[in-house]
C-alpha cells in the first residue's frame, strides 16, 4: 500500500499539479483535500493545456478515480464549468467524484468575500475573491450548505432561506455597499435564482457524489496507490502562514488525513514541491521578493501569472527559510524541485539562507508569529554562479550543468531533505528523477 502526500513547501503554485499529473500515471485514486476553485493548476499533457481549478489533475488518468474530498469547499456551477471544459476535450469525467461532506461555496460567500476585501482598504489580504474564506467560517460557524444538501433540493431550500435574511442583515452593516454592489447583492441573496442554478448544477454532479470515506477506505483495503493533492503551500496555511495573509484551511499534511477522510497513519510518503526561486499572488510579506530585471526576467522566463486570477506573480529568489519551516512542519520525505530552466539565463543566483532584522541585527532562522516583525526582516543572500545554459532538453541528473546541480545541492543541504525529483519545463518528459 503507498499513500503519497503531494505538499506545496512555498506560497502556492510551486507546481504539485504537474507534480500530480506526473505521478497519477499510477495512482489509482488522487483526492483533492483542502481549498476550493481559488487552486489553480495548469497541466501540460499530450491531450492539451489545462487549467484546473476544483479537479483533481488525476482526471486524465481514466484509469484513476479522483475525488473531491470533505475538506475542500465546491461551488457547484464552477464545477460543472470546469467538467464541461474536459468533456469538450474529450474526457467523460467518470473518474470524477466528490465526497458527500464536502461544503458549499454560495454566492454570497464570494459577495462577502468582496465585501471584506473591500473593507480592509489598504490593508487587503489579496484573496482570489472566490468565497473560500467566508464559505470556511460558515462551516466552522455550524450553518454551512454541503454536497449532501445540495442532492436533497427540500434541505436545500430550506437552509437556504434559512440563510439569505442574515447575508442581508450582515450586508446592511456595510456602508455605501448596498448602491456600489447593488447588483452584486441582489444576485447574492436572490434566493429562487440560486436554488435553480445550484440544483441544476447539483442535478448534474449527483451521480459524482459519494461517502468518500468508504471510496477511501474501500481504496485502503485494497492497497490502492493514492495520492492526496495539496493546494497552496505552508506560507499560506491557515495556522503556519504569515497570518492574516493567508487561505482558511490546512494545505500542511496535517490538513490531509482531515480534509481526504484517512487516518494521518496511513500516509507513507510526504513529497513537497518547491519551485526553484519564489513566487506569491496576494499581499503579506515576502523577503526575498524582486522588483527590478531580475524580479521581471523571473516572472516573465516562468510566465508567473496567476492561474485563476490572472493576476501577476510576486517573484524572488529561492527563500530557504520558509522551505525549512515548511519541512519541518511537513515532514517531507524528499522534494521535488520544479521550474529550474526558468534560472537558465542567469550569472548569478542568490538564495536566501537566513533572515536579518534591521531592527536590532538579529538572524532568524525561522518565520516570526508578527507580521509587522516579519515585513522588516531582510534576506541575508548567499550567490551561487549561474549556469548559462538550456536545461530544458535535459532528462537525467547527469544532463544537468555542474553548476545546475551545484545548485540543486545546496539547496538540498540548507532544507535538510533529498531532491527526489527536478523539472526543466512543463512537459513530462521533462521531469528529471534522481
Ligand atoms: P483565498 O484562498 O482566496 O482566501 O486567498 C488567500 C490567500 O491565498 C491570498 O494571498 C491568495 O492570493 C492566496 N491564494 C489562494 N489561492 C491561490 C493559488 O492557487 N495560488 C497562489 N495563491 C493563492
Amino acid at each position: 500500500m503507498s499513500v503519497i502526500a503531494i505538499v506545496g513547501a512555498q506560497w502556492g503554485d510551486e507546481g504539485k499539479g504537474r507534480v500530480v499529473d506526473y505521478l497519477a500515471d499510477e495512482a489509482d485514486l488522487v483526492i483533492r483535500y483542502g481549498g476550493g476553485n481559488n487552486a489553480g493548476h495548469t497541466v501540460v499533457n499530450p491531450h492539451g493545456h489545462f487549467k484546473l481549478h476544483l479537479i483533481p489533475s488525476g482526471i486524465f488518468h481514466p484509469g484513476t478515480k479522483n475525488l473531491l474530498g470533505n475538506g475542500v469547499v465546491i461551488n457547484p456551477p464552477a464545477l460543472v464549468s470546469e467538467l464541461d471544459d474536459l468533456l469538450g476535450a474529450g474526457f467523460d469525467g467518470e473518474n470524477l467524484f466528490i465526497s458527500d461532506r464536502a461544503h458549499l461555496v454560495m454566492p454570497y460567500h464570494v459577495l462577502l468575500d468582496q465585501l471584506e476585501e473591500r473593507e480592509r482598504g489598504a490593508n487587503k489580504l489579496g484573496t482570489t475573491s472566490r468565497g473560500i474564506g467566508p464559505a470556511y467560517v460558515d462551516k466552522v460557524a455550524r450553518r454551512g450548505i454541503r454536497v449532501v444538501d445540495l442532492v436533497e433540493p427540500e434541505t436545500f431550500r430550506a437552509r437556504l432561506a434559512a440563510t439569505v435574511p442574515r447575508i442581508r442583515r450582515i450586508v446592511a452593516g456595510y456602508p455605501g455597499a448596498e448602491d456600489e454592489m447593488a447588483a452584486e447583492i441582489a444576485e447574492a441573496t436572490d434566493e429562487d435564482g440560486i436554488a435553480d442554478a445550484y440544483l441544476a448544477a447539483g442535478a448534474r454532479l449527483a451521480r459524482h457524489v459519494v461517502d468518500g470515506q468508504t471510496l477511501v477506505d474501500e481504496a485502503l483495503v485494497r492497497g490502492d496507490r493514492i495520492l492526496l493533492e495539496g493546494q497552496l503551500g505552508t506560507m499560506r496555511d491557515l495556522d503556519w502562514g504569515i497570518y492574516p495573509y493567508v487561505t482558511s484551511s490546512s494545505p500542511i499534511p496535517g490538513g490531509a488525513s482531515l480534509g481526504a477522510g484517512l487516518p494521518a497513519v496511513a500516509i507513507d510518503r510526504v513529497l513537497g514541491v518547491a519551485k526553484a526561486y519564489t513566487t506569491a499572488v496576494g499581499a503579506g510579506p515576502l523577503p526575498t521578493e524582486l522588483e527590478d530585471a531580475d524580479g521581471e526576467a523571473l516572472r516573465e522566463r516562468g510566465i508567473e501569472y496567476g492561474t485563476s486570477t490572472g493576476r501577476a506573480r510576486r517573484c524572488g529568489w529561492y527563500d530557504a527559510v520558509a522551505v525549512r519551516f515548511s519541512v519541518r512542519l511537513a515532514g517531507y520525505s524528499s522534494i521535488a524541485l520544479t521550474k529550474l530552466d526558468v534560472l537558465d539565463g542567469f550569472d548569478r543566483i542568490l538564495i536566501a539562507r537566513a533572515y536579518r532584522d534591521p531592527a536590532d541585527g538579529r538572524e532568524w532562522s525561522t518565520v516570526p508569529a508578527s507580521t509587522s516583525v516579519y515585513e522588516r526582516l531582510e534576506p541575508v543572500y548567499e550567490a551561487l554562479s549561474g549556469w548559462q545554459a538550456d536545461t530544458t532538453a535535459c532528462r537525467s541528473w547527469a544532463d544537468l550543468p555542474a553548476a545546475a546541480r551545484t545548485y540543486v545541492e545546496r539547496l538540498e543541504e540548507l532544507a535538510s531533505v533529498p531532491i527526489s525529483h527536478v523539472s526543466v519545463g512543463p512537459e513530462r518528459a521533462q521531469m528529471i528523477v534522481r
